[in-house]
């Protein structure tokens, strides 16, 4: 149950509950955050485990930086506190979704360790899988994918991440990943910790 700083707003409760959906689906929810550099790879292997996930039958959802951000947050920048509120109204996203028994996936920078750990405390620990993708910047950067280091590099972007803006390094992941690996291995470890997590099972 979650509490409105406006004292004429009361929760409701309803029959179907969180439990109940999780029964239904033969798996727990869960939030798994793959944080990490733009062009680490949080896309690329949260939809690898994504796919995995739905060939088992499992209810999944993916919540990505660029697509949260032309709905939902379209009106944030990347200033240090629009960032904040991004990843706060991406909490609040989370927690509708675990109450609606899914497993999701959050492809989020999420650069600054206090606006993790915010979610992390209001989503409570045990809803949340922090997935840390350790690619050097370097290596970002040649991948380039969108090409946005080379806008940032030439001016036009400002505040990118990485380059002159933090990204502060998780102290204690509960996954750590070596971005440069082959997609598959990194894919092994996420399922892996599903398991040993009794996320899921093996029936
Ligand atoms: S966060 O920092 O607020 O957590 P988020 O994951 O939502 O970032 O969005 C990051 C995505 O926006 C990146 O994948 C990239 O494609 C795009 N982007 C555009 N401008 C920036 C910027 N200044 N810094 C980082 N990412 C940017």
């Amino acid at each position: 149950m979650f509490k409105s700083n406006e004292k004429n707003i009361i929760w409701q409760e309803y029959n179907i509950t969180r439990l109940k959906r999780e029964k239904n689906n033969n798996h727990k929810s869960i939030s798994i955050w793959f944080t990490g550099l733009s062009g680490s790879g949080k896309s690329t292997i949260s939809n690898a485990v994504e796919n995995f996930l739905f060939n088992l039958n499992i209810k999944t959802y993916l919540l990505d930086g660029d697509n949260i951000r032309s709905g939902l947050c379209s009106d944030l920048k990347f200033n240090i506190s629009d960032r904040k509120e991004n990843i706060r109204r991406i909490g609040e996203v989370i927690k509708l979704m675990l109450d609606a028994g899914i497993l999701v996936l959050v492809s989020i920078i999420a650069p600054c360790k206090n606006h993790r750990e915010m979610i992390y405390r209001s989503l409570g620990k045990k809803n949340c899988i922090e997935v840390f993708i350790d690619t050097p910047i370097n290596i970002c950067e040649k991948r380039d994918p969108k090409g946005l280091y080379k806008k940032a590099r030439s001016g036009k972007i400002s505040n990118f991440t990485g380059l002159q803006s933090i990204y502060e390094i998780p102290d204690k992941p509960d996954l750590y990943l070596d971005g440069t690996l082959v997609i598959e291995k990194n894919v092994k470890k996420v399922i892996q910790i599903l398991y040993d997590r009794n996320i899921i099972s093996l029936i």
